[in-house]
């Protein structure tokens, strides 16, 4: 088995070799990453307009993921500091826990298609219905490589909402979001769905509101992770219920809540190169579902089974194919990494991610705050820049949080003084 412990004081070449070494990378990956090999630019004045340059972010991996009994590292992208600590050490507790369990309700894409001006509403909306079966073959024929691979348009509904009669057509898009997919089926639906309804199509468009594309994860932590004191543990859990709670009462702290849960997701979402603003778009709308904006999460203490359980649920449209996945070469090391899993799998990752990262950063709040974290990783990158060893980081760390300027040039003076007086009695 692996041992990830330490893996963060590694430095970027050591951690790649140990991901080598344990068959954790591929030989290709490596050389990818030795070489920093990015994106070329020509493939980038492909993916976009008006191309300029590149911009680049650093890929970190959160190790060790326990997802339905298979281990996972889980590479993510983000410039925040902290994010990637709290997912590991989220990742480390919940899987002493037992790990994370997933559920995939279903994996379709919705498109709709918005008509105006139907002189009888309800005849259009049955007409639409009656019609059902040939729009499906029509959206279909309008996309057949999608039927070959075994997807392909699967339900059609009708509502009216105002003076709208909105037309919604379900489609399994297999491996890929199916963005453009879903547009083309719509767009030609729009002849014959204005000539059933009698009105005239405002638009045919994808919704990223992805409610059949629904992913839930759970976790349950044990109270030991939580203090080793039995009594501090019990009043974190009670704790961490509340913060729950108050998350589903007060937009103000549900926004801080759900961007702490995209912290995770957006890292992952990122990494495989897949569109986190459809990811976020669907997320804060289901955020919304019940006419109030709440927490995604949900934390409750079990106090019979002396546990936390964490669950979370949210859209999860994600591909494993098309767009820029298979071209962006960072993408491919990160698909490796992961173990090239499919969609649904990766669906599940990211979910699972996201509580882990909502876990840590609760965690933190109701305990000793967040600060005292981000000062602890603060003190840490200056005793590892002034050149601490190993044995040296601790007490040099100790001493630079009591220290009144935590900067490098306290960082060197205290590691002098722990060099100079070795068997003085420290602070
Ligand atoms: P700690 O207990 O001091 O950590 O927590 P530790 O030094 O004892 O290390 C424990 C393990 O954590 C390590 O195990 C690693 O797995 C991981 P080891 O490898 O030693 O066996 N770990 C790290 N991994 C990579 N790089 C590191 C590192 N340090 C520890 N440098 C920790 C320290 C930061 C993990 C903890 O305080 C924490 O989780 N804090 C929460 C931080 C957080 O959530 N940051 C997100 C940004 S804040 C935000 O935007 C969201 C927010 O507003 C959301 C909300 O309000 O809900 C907070």
């Amino acid at each position: 088995m692996v041992s990830w412990t330490g893996f963060a004081k590694k430095s970027p070449q050591e951690r790649r070799q140990a991901l080598k070494n344990n068959q954790a990378l591929s030989p290709a990956s490596f050389e990818k990453l030795n070489k920093e090999e990015l994106l070329p630019l020509e493939t980038a004045n492909q993916m976009t307009e008006n191309l300029i340059g590149r911009l680049a972010l650093p890929m970190s991996l959160a190790p060790d993921f326990l997802v339905n009994g298979q281990t996972y590292n889980l590479p993510m992208v983000t410039e925040e500091p902290s994010v990637v600590a709290a997912a590991s050490y989220a990742a480390k507790l919940i899987k002493r826990s037992g790990g994370f369990t997933t559920e995939i309700h279903q994996r379709q894409m919705l498109g709709q298609v918005a008509l105006t001006g139907c002189s009888d509403w309800q005849s259009a909306k049955e007409a639409i219905l009656a019609g059902k079966a040939d729009l499906i073959d029509l959206a279909n024929q309008a996309h057949p490589s999608i039927v070959k691979r075994g997807g392909g348009a699967r339900e059609l509904t009708v509502e009216q909402k105002e003076n709208f009669l909105i037309v919604y057509l379900a489609v399994d898009t297999q491996e890929a979001m199916g963005a453009n997919m879903v547009n083309t089926m719509m767009e030609a639906l729009v002849p014959k769905l204005e000539e059933l309804s009698g009105g005239q199509s405002l638009m045919a468009i994808l919704s990223n509101y992805a409610t059949d594309s629904l992913v839930t994860a759970q976790c349950a932590v044990d109270l030991r992770f939580l203090s080793r004191n039995k009594e501090e543990a019990k009043k974190l859990a009670e704790k961490l219920e509340q913060a729950s709670q108050l998350a589903q009462i007060d937009p103000y702290r549900a926004s801080t809540h759900n961007k702490g849960i995209f912290n995770g997701i957006d890292a992952l979402v990122l990494a495989t190169g897949n569109d986190w603003r459809a990811i976020e778009a669907g997320g804060h709308t289901y955020a919304a579902a019940s006419g109030s904006y709440r927490g995604l999460s949900q934390w409750t203490y079990d106090k019979e089974a002396g546990k936390v359980k964490g669950r979370l649920t949210l859209p999860m449209p994600i591909a494993t194919k098309g767009g820029s996945i298979g071209l962006n070469p960072s993408v491919t090391v990160a698909f490796d990494l992961l173990g090239q899993p499919d969609a649904k799998t990766l669906a599940g990752l990211i979910v699972s991610l996201g509580l882990a990262q909502n876990f840590a950063a609760l965690k933190a709040l109701v305990g000793k705050g967040i600060q005292a974290g981000h000062m602890k990783l603060q003190a840490k990158s200056l005793a590892l820049l002034a050149g601490a060893t190993e044995r040296e980081i601790p007490p040099l760390v100790q001493e630079l949080l009591a220290a009144q300027h935590l900067n490098l040039e306290t960082a060197q003076k205290i590691l002098d003084d722990i060099r100079n007086n070795p068997n003085a009695k420290r602070t």
